[in-house]
């Protein structure tokens, strides 16, 4: 065990951990160090600060080193806590889903405040990884139920612990499938996904927190990074009321197939994330 960290109270562990994670690239390297030891700690941040002079004992120390360890390695603090907010809520996350970005809740406010849900909506969350927008969207409207599929198992499991957790009031309905392939559940008023849009050829260049530890099945769109977007778009219509609304995340340079969408929907909205970048689309299938 280092020394540093063996004779350490709370604050010379933080400027330890801190020391450590910036020789290791790391950029966030002060608030990642505090979330570590605030959860070996089992206090909170700002109790951390009022409690700088307090000693570690030797199993706190040896819990906060193996959680630098890791950090050290690149590995997300959410993956290692299992812990990450979404919403103002807090979701159980491990490697086999993503981890719930801000840009997300740019769309999942839109569809809280804009989308018309109901008591008796249909709704269904396409690639719903840690359940978070569906979570979301059950926790924030009058909804009662909502589907929710995923083509990872996995993944499904990690969705169902959070419904457990943050939902017991309301009904879900967990679907295993490659996007409408096992949906039969009949005429959706809303679709939402977050579907998988980097380039296959970016992938390799991100950071190794996201390359190393992230499922890539929830990262890779294709060579253009619109492959799962597109078929998103063709799947949905036939699973969509008229009127129905299709709202779907996509990246930086996407540019919407407007083949696809000609004489079947209307493009309705174009939402931005937190940086003003547009994030996401909102289409209504026609009315006939
Ligand atoms: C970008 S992640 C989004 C996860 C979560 N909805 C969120 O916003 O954090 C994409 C999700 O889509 C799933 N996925 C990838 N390809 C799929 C497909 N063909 N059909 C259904 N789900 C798919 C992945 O397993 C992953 O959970």
């Amino acid at each position: 065990m280092s020394e540093k960290i063996r004779k350490g109270t709370v604050l010379s562990a933080l400027m330890w951990a801190s020391g450590e994670f910036r020789a290791a690239g790391i950029e966030s390297f002060r608030l990642d160090a505090e979330l570590l030891l605030s959860c070996v700690l089992g206090l909170s941040r700002v109790q951390l600060y009022i409690n700088y002079d307090r000693p570690m004992n030797e199993d706190e120390k040896e819990r906060f080193l193996s959680l630098v360890r890791r950090r050290q390695k690149r590995e997300p603090v959410a993956y290692i806590l299992n812990r990450r907010e979404f919403m103002s809520l807090n979701f159980y996350v491990d490697r086999n889903v993503l981890i719930p970005r801000p840009e997300t809740e740019c769309m999942v406010e839109w569809i809280i405040g804009n989308g018309g849900i109901q008591g008796e909506s249909r709704i269904l969350d396409v690639g719903t990884g840690s359940g978070c927008i569906a979570v979301s969207l059950l926790r924030n409207t009058p909804a009662n139920e909502i589907f929710a599929s995923d083509i990872d198992e996995k993944a499904l499991g990690v969705s169902e612990r959070n419904f457990g957790l943050l939902c017991q009031d309301k009904r879900y309905m967990l679907i295993h499938s490659s996007l409408f392939e096992n949906i039969s559940a009949g005429e959706f008023d809303i679709i939402v996904s977050n579907p998988p849009y980097i380039k296959r050829n970016s992938l390799r260049s991100l950071m190794p927190e996201i390359t190393e530890f992230e499922p890539r099945i929830a990262l890779d769109g294709g060579e253009n990074g619109d492959a799962i977007i597109n078929r998103l778009i063709e799947g949905a219509y036939d699973n969509l009321r008229n009127g129905g609304l299709l709202i779907f995340e996509h990246g930086d340079d996407f540019v919407l197939n407007e083949e696809l969408i000609k004489g079947r929907y209307d493009l309705l909205y174009r939402g931005k994330d937190y940086s003003g970048r547009d994030r996401f689309i909102v289409l209504r299938k026609n009315r006939q």
